[in-house]
């Protein structure tokens, strides 16, 4: 069969990369790419949000599974068009995919459906939104309510900062018009975790758990990012918390889209807030994560091809899901300067040598032929496994060694926080 894989990052590397090992695959196509997904796919110059021909281009090819990466074509609704042409692409529909697009639209349905979550306000005028930031005082979370790339998240420390990232967000329009709602949180405390799960609408089979790095520096310091790293599983979440989480979260959230009359298929991403009250979701995405992904996939034994069908399909019925025992951790390699201004075009070295060893693998995400060089913020996953967390995180850093490019930087602490389950 012939694949089409939407996205150009680490995460769409990751899924190229497993989807390949799949039995019934021929022939991989990935749009637009990157230079790690071309060893396994031929990449098309096709931009994410160019959904008419994305669609064009699955119809000339006659491709039979498209699995979306990014959020950004699943809220155009390109998975809305391609079920219309008769394609099958995994992903939700735009009205679900509202869960991500719209912060305002996901706290809504958490309200209604008793999903446990921060104290919330939602507001379309600027007035109220700071009333309300000065009733419930600091520290407190504004929240541009559409999509902004991940920095649409302010943290603030005084009433005056949460005061400022309002008229910023609703009258500066930083983010354009994601600010026109600002939704406005209590500040919760703890640790955080990504739980992934796959399902068709009704049935749902959570993925081994991961924890995410979202700041630029050790110890969780400095701008958030996209993502610097990511170990599975992640041991905050035992058994109990998963437990909690799939009745408490997963099973309302996905009976309450149905409920709706916005069934939600495809694989829904909850973060997770650890609190001493208990779990309690922070955001939910409509896609894999990223860098998560990288380890999770390289843990998983199952052929990911027959899941998506399954979804697709509504025939996930509990379907088991086989895992490595082993740990996974993945070290983002960023450009320097990243998340702010950055170079391109720099020559990377040493993937080469990486490729030698039996444990590691290297998720491009920046990158791009001829070279490879470097052309994006986040550059490289380096993902290895391990025995347990210990042994993957030396995995993982011993390849990181190996890699080179002028102004690289990475986080040296990936996976610390898990130790001390250990
Ligand atoms: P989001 O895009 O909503 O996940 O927010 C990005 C990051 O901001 C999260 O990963 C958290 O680290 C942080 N965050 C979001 N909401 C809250 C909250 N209510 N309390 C504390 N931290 C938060
Ligand atoms: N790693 C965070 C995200 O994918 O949103």
């Amino acid at each position: 069969m012939k694949v089409l894989v939407i996205g150009s990052g680490g995460r769409e590397h990751a899924l190229v990369w497993k989807i390949s090992q799949s039995p019934k695959v021929d022939k991989i196509y990935c749009a637009p790419g990157n230079a790690g997904t071309a060893e396994f796919a031929e990449n098309v110059n096709i931009k994410v949000d160019d959904i008419a021909g994305l669609l064009n281009f699955a119809q000339e090819k006659k491709i039979d599974l498209t699995v979306v990466g990014p959020e950004i074509p699943l809220v155009l609704g390109v998975v809305d068009e391609f079920d219309k042409a008769g394609l099958k692409a995994f992903g939700p529909s735009k009205a679900a995919a509202q869960l991500e697009g719209s912060k305002a639209f996901a706290k809504n349905i958490m309200v209604k459906y008793d999903i446990p979550t921060a104290q919330t306000g939602i507001f379309t005028d600027p007035a109220k939104a700071i009333a309300y930031i000065n009733e419930m005082g600091a520290p407190i979370v504004v929240k541009a309510d559409g999509l902004a790339a991940g920095k649409g998240v302010l943290i603030c420390q005084t009433t005056a900062e949460a005061i400022t990232a309002v008229k910023d967000i609703m009258e500066k329009k930083e983010f354009g018009s994601a600010g026109d709602t600002v939704v406005i949180e209590e500040c919760l405390v703890g640790e955080e975790a990504s739980i992934l799960a796959l399902t068709d609408g009704k049935s749902i089979v959570p993925l081994e758990t991961s924890q995410d790095h979202k700041r630029i520096y050790d110890g969780d310091k400095g701008p958030n990012t996209g993502g610097m790293g990511a170990y599975s599983p992640a041991p905050v979440i035992t058994d109990h918390l998963m437990s909690q989480i799939d009745v408490e979260v997963l099973r309302p959230l996905v009976a309450g889209m149905a409920q709706e009359g916005i069934p939600y298929k495809g694989i829904i991403y909850a973060g997770i807030m650890v609190t001493k009250q208990g779990p309690k979701v922070l955001e939910f995405n409509c896609r894999f994560g990223d860098p998560e992904t990288q380890p999770i996939l390289m843990r998983m034994k199952s052929d990911i091809v027959p899941i998506f069908q399954a979804v697709i399909d509504g025939k996930l019925n509990n379907r088991e899901i086989e895992w490595h025992e082993k740990a996974a951790v993945c070290v983002v390699i960023a450009a320097g300067g990243y998340p702010g201004k950055y170079e391109k075009g720099m020559p990377i070295t040493g993937i080469d040598k990486v490729d030698q060893l039996a444990n590691a693998y290297v998720f491009h995400a920046g990158t791009k032929f001829p070279g490879p060089v470097t052309s994006g913020g986040r550059v490289l996953g380096v993902t290895a496994l391990g025995d347990n967390i210990k042994f993957a995180i030396k995995n993982a850093y011993q390849a990181v060694e190996m890699i080179k490019f002028k102004g690289m930087q990475y986080r040296k602490d990936i996976g610390k926080k898990a130790l001390k389950y250990l």
